[in-house]
């Protein structure tokens, strides 16, 4: 297990911290850091608007980030990528504008009950605009899917299928294309939350054939406040805009208005080309590491610390009991001991973890549970990160009072 991967990561080498929360946000590599910073001190200028050369080569830093982020995902054409702030706005885009499209009363949609709130409250509130239904997909015990249970609940009324290929609190993978296929035989569409999956696989949208996916720069090691919505071209050129403005439109009278083509439909107003040069270098970074060192540092470390957690009596980890079932994420509580104090105790320890419902209160519900402790890892941590935590883990129950 890597002891010097946190090298070039200014937030992991200035200070003493174990930052196990890379599910919630990653740290920034300095490259990244540096890719933004250069477009802001050498080639800022509002892209798209001005025939002058600053603008034109924002514009061009801003479409080549497009371009890297189609590569990434194999999608087939550059205008299947929009540009938003984040996953969250990818879903609430889909659900808002390809739901008032396609969905009518009676309608269903079908979440699973894995979900995290951003894939399921923009589902919610398009099924109460059309009149249609939320239909829940129930979870196992351990966290899997069946895929029985998923076609029992297919039918003529099911128009769009809402799932994460990766849990936020599980840690398990779907295999959303199977799922997607058999959605797809009953002409719904999938939509399928990348958040967590995407910074730490490959993720294909043409051997997958979802219809949308949604992730987030920051998860990835790019900026806060950039995301990505790939969409097949032929939904996306049907879809109404969702937010309306500048750069977004073809004509403008006092009467009518045309809109841009794809992707300009969807990106109102001024664009954060400083977060797409991020996640553009982002991408760059990815690859120079490569996946084959990302899996698998990310593997050993989640079997590590699984098999560590597993020895320690009254601790409890959430879903599969097999440590290949969770990727990167283990969720766990302590017997008698309330998450937010579990959190303190690892904070003064000097270790980062997310105690709480992790925006996903349905699934905690299902699971019986009022909130948990979650850690969850990115390839630069080290074994050392993971002997702190595990030391920390040992010492709470004792720290608030029980043998
Ligand atoms: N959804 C993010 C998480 O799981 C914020 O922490």
């Amino acid at each position: 297990m890597n002891t010097i991967r946190k090298k070039g990561f200014p937030v992991l080498e200035g200070q003493k911290i174990h930052y196990l929360d890379n599910a919630a946000t990653t740290q920034k590599p300095g490259c990244v850091i540096t890719a933004a910073e250069n477009y802001y001190r050498m080639h800022n200028a509002n892209p798209m608007r001005g025939l002058y050369a600053l603008s034109i080569a924002a514009t061009d830093a801003y479409e080549k980030a497009r371009s890297s982020v189609r590569e990434f995902i194999n999608a087939e054409k550059d205008e299947e990528i929009i540009f938003t702030r984040n996953a969250t706005e990818s879903l609430n885009l889909v659900a808002y504008s390809y739901g008032s499209m396609a969905l009518k009363e009676g309608d269903e949609i079908i979440v699973t009950i894995v979900e995290h709130h951003s894939n399921f409250l923009p589902w919610k509130q398009a099924a109460l605009r059309a009149g249609a239904k939320i239909v829940f997909f129930e979870c196992e015990q351990d966290g899997s899917l069946s895929l029985d249970k998923f076609k029992s609940l297919l039918n003529d009324r099911t128009k769009i299928v809402a799932m994460t290929q990766l849990s936020n609190v599980f840690g398990r993978m779907y295999d959303v294309k199977e799922f997607a296929a058999c959605a797809h035989e009953v002409g719904a569409v999938f939509v399928c939350d990348g958040a967590q999956s995407v910074p730490h696989m490959p993720v294909d949208v043409r051997v997958l054939d979802v219809d949308f996916l949604a992730f987030s720069g920051h998860k990835m090691y790019a900026p806060m406040g950039i995301g990505v919505l790939y969409g097949k071209s032929r939904l996306l050129k049907e879809m109404p805009p969702f937010l309306y403005g500048g750069e977004m439109i073809e004509y403008v009278t006092r009467e009518k208005t045309t809109y841009a083509n794809i992707p300009h439909k969807f990106e109102a107003g001024t664009v954060n080309v400083g977060g797409a040069v991020g996640l553009d270098e982002a991408i760059a970074f990815m690859k120079r590491i490569g996946w084959d060192t990302i899996i698998d540092s990310e593997n050993k470390l989640t079997a590590y610390m699984f098999d560590e957690m597993s020895k320690i009596d009254h601790v409890h980890i959430i879903g599969s009991d097999d440590p290949g079932e969770h990727h990167g994420i283990i969720t766990f509580v302590i017997d008698d001991v309330h998450p937010h104090d579990v959190a303190a105790i690892f904070d003064e320890n000097d270790v980062a973890i997310r105690a709480g419902h992790h925006c996903a209160q349905p699934l905690h519900q299902h699971l019986g549970l009022f909130s948990t402790t979650r850690a969850s890892l990115a390839f630069y941590n080290t074994k050392e990160d993971i002997d702190a935590f595990i030391a920390c883990l040992k010492t709470i129950r004792g720290k608030m009072g029980y043998e």
